[in-house]
């Protein structure tokens, strides 16, 4: 494991596309381990002094690659124990992912099974959210989002037909379709509430009937102010942890 690391280290360093600073230069060597499953969720990653010393790097130097991916959340530090890679998929609350993405950058593999993927006439709750005119066509989505076999979350996303035409292009990624039409989300308002999983939703997510899970709306939009998707997810919330940064001002 420490090989690996320490091999995608040096062929980052002969890479001339790669970052030449060596903080960033070890960040994504790390950020690719995890990703290729080189080490695995939970595992240790070897310690500060053993990197500096196998890679030829100052320890303020590993320590500051070390410090970014903790903030994101891939990595965790737990006092005299040393750093791990997250068990949980932890969540910056200020980026604008996208479920694929969360789940690749930790390695994991995302997929959809839909119930639904059609195009129809909006109706007016959608027309409130999406601020479209009544008889506006809109996309519809309902699908069951996996880690592989594990189902994650339950999302249903309505999105203006004229921002996404035909719902047949989505297989996994909305967000890979939108940014194909030039429409990708550029900012986002979310609201978060705790809520304990009904029969139906429990059994897609393969947990005990009144389990704990995350109610997530999303409403995105344009940078042109139009609202590109609106949608109700229904996280587990045993797997997911949201953090946010706060500032005083
Ligand atoms: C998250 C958000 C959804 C968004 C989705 C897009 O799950 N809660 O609002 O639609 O990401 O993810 P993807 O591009 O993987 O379909």
């Amino acid at each position: 494991m420490e090989t690996a690391l320490a091999n995608e280290y040096r062929r980052l360093c002969r890479d001339p596309a790669t970052h030449q600073l060596a903080y960033l230069r070890l960040r994504r060597a790390i950020r690719n381990v995890v990703e290729h499953r080189d080490i695995e969720p939970g595992q240790a990653l070897p310690s500060e002094r053993d990197l500096a010393q196998a890679l030829g790097l100052s320890r303020v130097t590993v320590r500051k690659a070390i410090a970014g991916l903790v903030e994101e959340g891939l990595l965790n530090q737990r006092h005299g124990a040393g750093t791990f890679v997250a068990e949980r998929i932890i969540k910056p609350m200020s980026r604008l992912t996208s479920f694929t993405e969360d789940l690749r950058a930790r390695g994991l593999n995302p997929r959809s099974e839909f119930f639904e993927r059609s195009i129809g006439e909006v109706t007016p709750e959608e027309a409130m959210a999406l601020n479209l005119s009544p008889g506006a066509p809109v996309v519809r989505l309902h699908r069951v989002r996996y880690a592989g076999d594990e189902p994650l979350a339950i999302e249903r996303s309505v999105v203006p037909a004229s921002a996404l035409p035909d719902p047949g292009e989505v297989r996994d990624s909305l967000y890979e379709v939108l940014e194909r039409y030039g429409n990708r989300p550029r900012r986002a308002l979310q609201r978060l509430r705790a809520v304990l999983l009904g029969a139906q939703h429990a059994r897609l997510l393969h947990v005990a009937v009144g389990s704990a899970g995350l109610s997530i709306e999303r409403r995105s939009f344009l940078d042109d102010g139009r609202v590109v998707e609106f949608t109700s997810s229904w996280y587990r919330g045993d797997i997911y942890d949201f953090v946010a940064e706060l500032h005083t001002d």
